[in-house]
């Protein structure tokens, strides 16, 4: 008999153990959830941040920056654009710093290579980032092709832009990228 009540309360003790515990966990779970990012887009945009070694400030750029004309209204079209200053203006700085006497024709042919050369274009390095895995688009939408790829692409720089007011910091983020993607191309 004392046996037995012994063993009874020892199963009580064990039970109220194990809920108790339970209870942490999911309050831990809880936290967890409130803390991180949950939806895809937004795990897809922390690792983003990652790979280009930056970190927004304000990562509602970013969102905007990922999202297609196609998606929504609050696009990627304009931030787009200006991304695309930035390249051309940072690759412009970074050539004629190196060599001041390099030919107009020449510096016109590195910038046009960033739109349309398979190794070094926008295309290329988008692809590289896997930010057709990531962009929002509409269903009817292909989020690979180069012009979703492009615009995303350039859209990151301007929304860098933007989050850092400096056109000089979203260059550098550029360039960083840019030449790590000419490494593995050289690599190849
Ligand atoms: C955790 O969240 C669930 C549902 O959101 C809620 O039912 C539960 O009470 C919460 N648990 C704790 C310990 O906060
Ligand atoms: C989407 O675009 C890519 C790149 O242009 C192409 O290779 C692919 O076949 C297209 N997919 C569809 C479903 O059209």
């Amino acid at each position: 008999m004392c046996h037995l009540r012994q063993f009874i309360c020892f199963i009580l003790l064990a039970f109220a153990l194990y809920t108790s515990l339970q209870a942490e966990v999911q309050a831990q779970e809880n936290l967890s959830l409130t803390t991180r990012p949950t939806s895809p887009f937004s795990i897809a945009l922390e690792t983003l941040q990652n790979q280009i070694q930056y970190t927004f400030q304000d990562v509602e750029l970013l969102r905007r920056a990922l999202t297609h004309a196609s998606y929504s209204g609050e696009n990627n079209r304009a931030l787009s654009v200006l991304g695309e200053k930035v390249i051309e203006g940072s690759v412009s700085l970074q050539l004629l710093s190196k060599d001041i006497d390099i030919s107009p024709k020449d510096l016109n042919r590195v910038i046009m290579d960033l739109s349309s050369n398979v190794v070094t274009s926008c295309v290329a390095d988008g692809g590289r980032l896997g930010l057709q895995k990531i962009i929002r688009v509409s269903r009817k939408t292909n989020s690979s092709a180069p012009a979703v790829v492009c615009g995303a692409f350039r859209a990151m720089f301007g929304a860098i832009a933007i989050d850092k007011s400096s056109l000089d910091s979203a260059g550098k983020v550029f360039l960083t990228i840019h030449g790590k993607g000419m490494e593995k191309a050289m690599a190849m």
